[in-house]
């Protein structure tokens, strides 16, 4: 559906996507990840035909978007919903889906239709007549997206759509992005809020300084934080001897005292940690808490994009 090969775009002398690489496939609810600044509106951009790239191939459901004549076709398959986005303060919600309908030449009845549908799809029914600057921002958003449905299009690209709302909006977002995704569109979305893609997405790209690190399936990406396991102990007193007790078990691999208590990273079966707790408890450490953990996954990927984590098979 949506393949991206070797973009490059450079503003000035900066570099801001560099040999990016990445593919979609048909039907599949994508999440784009990256930190402020690594590229993720500029392909979005050069996606929906907004931005030119200086060399590379962007080809949307067999159709180039770089060549001006394959444009017009894609324009009618592509909906876009902009980061940023104007809003027009003297209409109402209905008369503003019904001004874009007629962009694409749906008037009349057909355009009623569609209006209805569509905020209703997006739960804004009831403030089909309000006018749109005083819809919350949630609403606002909302009504973005459907804006961009307007031309029934097959794929959708989403800059960063859940910002600045909160969780019941994010939920509700969400749960309209499944919905559609349901309905066999291809959806990408951008964030930076990553265990929100994570819960909804089937696949990740995640990019940083304007280069691809990995493109592939949520599991995918998480299996690489394999080994991410740690245990915490906290003490209810002075933890004494409890970190030179617990370096001594053959299986602890590192082990540092932390604010709270002491980290340790372990090859240890259940029943190893099980003797590591007894042998602090028999030498009087007062252990209050003794937990396995896993790396959460904000840090899983920050150590993608630092290069921490080695995905050279999966970029
Ligand atoms: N029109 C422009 N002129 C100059 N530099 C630009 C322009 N557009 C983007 N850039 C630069 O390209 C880089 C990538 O920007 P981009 O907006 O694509 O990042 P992003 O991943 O969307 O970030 P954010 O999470 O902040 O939205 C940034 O360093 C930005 O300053
Ligand atoms: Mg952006």
């Amino acid at each position: 559906m949506l393949e991206i090969q070797n973009l490059n775009k450079s503003f000035g002398t900066f570099k801001a996507l560099n040999n990016l690489s990445l593919t979609v496939k048909d039907g599949e609810l994508f999440g784009f990840v990256g930190a402020n600044g690594a590229g993720k509106t500029t392909t979005m951009k050069i996606c929906v035909g907004l931005e030119r790239a200086d060399s590379g191939s962007v080809i949307i459901d067999g159709n180039s978007v770089l060549s001006r004549r394959s444009l017009s076709v894609l324009r009618g398959k592509v909906g876009y919903v902009p980061d940023f986005f104007g809003v027009y303060a003297d209409l109402t919600a209905s008369e503003y889906l019904h001004f874009f309908a007629g962009t694409y030449n749906i008037w009349g009845k057909a355009a009623d239709t569609l209006t209805d549908n569509l905020l209703e799809l997006v739960n804004l029914s009831d403030k089909a007549n309000t006018q749109v600057d005083s819809l919350s921002r949630g609403m606002k958003q909302k009504l973005c997206v459907a804006r961009a449905l307007v031309q029934n299009p097959k794929i959708l690209f989403l800059d960063e759509p859940a910002s600045g709302l909160d969780p019941k909006a994010r939920h509700e977002l969400k749960e309209i992005l499944k919905n559609l995704s349901s309905m066999g569109k291809t959806i990408i979305i951008s964030s930076h809020i990553l265990p929100e893609l994570i819960e909804m997405c089937s696949s990740i790209g995640i990019i940083s300084h304007g280069e691809m690190k990995f493109n592939g399936s949520v599991e995918d990406a998480l299996a690489l934080s394999a080994g991410g396991e740690y245990i915490e102990i906290t003490f209810s007193g002075d933890p004494g001897r409890a970190l030179s007790l617990i370096r001594e078990c053959p299986f602890v691999k590192t082990a540092e005292p932390t604010a709270s208590g002491i980290t340790l990273t372990a090859a240890g079966s259940d029943r190893e940690y099980t003797e590591l707790l007894r042998k602090l408890v028999t030498n009087d450490i007062p252990v209050a808490t003794f937990a396995k953990k896993h790396e959460n996954v904000e840090n899983v990927f920050l150590n993608i994009m630092e290069g921490k984590t080695n995905v050279a098979d999966n970029a």
